[in-house]
């Protein structure tokens, strides 16, 4: 594979091409590194599944340059929907919403639904843009790690888990920026409220006191295939032990206000929950690297991001 490092235009384009031509580009999010493919391409598609091991009944997520693209994808789009994404994208919210005939089922895993979302990052805007420019329709792209393993953050990363598995003529554009570190919102719109599938940095509490939608009361909801819904996802090797005195050798992780316990190893002090959340998959690696067997972390409380950080945390939690 071909690492370009703060890719210009003419770099971004030629991995547009490349996507055309039905490569794959790994490319920078503000969540998170997505492995990207062209959504129309079968092949190129089925490749994102062998290179992640990922099971192909989980569906992937289509990036779109704009909300104007919206339609191409989707169809009986509620009124709610538009709304949302007319105040989030570009930004870390993916819809659910009810797929037209160009989401095919292998990328929609066979469901009748299609995630869509349009990042804000600017490799990823441009990477869209200059694909839609050669006629491609969006860029289907899971987060760039082995299936369970934790998403990557840098393209450092995204080599270390992905470089034997992808071909020379794909390609990973390296830029940093992936300032949130959680994967993005997944917000089910196919029903008539709509529901948070996956949270993230656009937090229910967000999108109540904007538009006045009150939630599913089932809230979180395990019924659709949402990658993180199986026990032990986002994991490092590492045992993650979450609320517990941390032993002398073993990793701990915890809010700046939390002291470090009599000999344990502290790899992360955020002082916010955005920083908590950007460094939580680079603290998880630091992890593995210094092959600790034990991570203890301490969840931060209240709401807004500290939801989707503990339900990382939670799915990441030795079991
Ligand atoms: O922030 C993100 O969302 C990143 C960046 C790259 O955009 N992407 C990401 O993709 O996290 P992935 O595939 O690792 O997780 C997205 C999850 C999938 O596991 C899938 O189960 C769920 O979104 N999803 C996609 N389409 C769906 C659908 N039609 N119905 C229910 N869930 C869906
Ligand atoms: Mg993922």
């Amino acid at each position: 594979m071909k690492i370009i490092s703060n890719p210009t235009q003419v770099e971004i384009k030629r991995a547009a091409q490349a996507l055309k031509d039905g490569h794959l580009v790994a490319f920078p999010t503000e969540t998170v590194y997505g492995l990207g493919a062209d959504a129309t391409n079968e092949r190129a598609v089925s490749r994102i599944y062998s290179v992640k091991a990922r099971p192909t009944d989980h569906p992937l997520i289509v990036h779109i340059s704009s909300i104007n693209q919206l339609t191409k994808w989707a169809i009986d789009i509620p009124e709610y929907a538009i709304k949302l994404a007319r105040k989030f994208w570009p930004g870390p919210i993916t819809f659910i919403v009810k797929r037209s005939d160009l989401a095919k089922d292998f990328v929609t895993g066979g469901q009748d639904s299609v995630g869509l979302r349009v990042p804000s990052h600017r490799v990823a805007v441009s990477l869209l843009t200059e694909f839609e420019k050669l006629g491609g329709a969006g860029i289907a792209a899971p987060s760039a790690n082995r299936f369970g393993a934790v998403s990557a953050t840098t393209a450092k990363a995204v080599c270390e888990d992905l470089g034997d598995y992808l071909l020379a003529q794909d390609i990973v554009l390296d830029e940093r920026g992936c300032t949130i570190g959680v994967e993005s919102t997944i917000l089910d719109c196919t029903t008539l409220t709509p529901r948070i599938l996956r949270p993230g940095a656009v937090t229910t509490g967000n999108i109540e006191s904007l538009f006045s939608i009150t939630f599913d009361s089932s809230g979180l909801l395990n019924e659709k295939k949402v990658s993180g819904n199986s026990e032990n996802h986002y994991s490092p090797k590492a045992r993650v032990i979450l609320n517990r005195l941390a032993n002398p050798g073993e990793g701990f992780l915890a809010l700046s206000n939390i002291p470090t316990p009599e000999g344990a190893i502290r790899l992360s002090a955020p002082d916010t929950l955005e920083q908590y959340a950007r460094d939580l998959y680079n603290t998880f690696r630091l992890a593995d690297e210094k092959k600790l067997q034990i991570l203890v972390v301490i969840p931060p409380d209240g709401q807004g991001l500290a939801v989707a950080i503990r339900n990382r945390l939670s799915k990441a939690e030795d079991k």
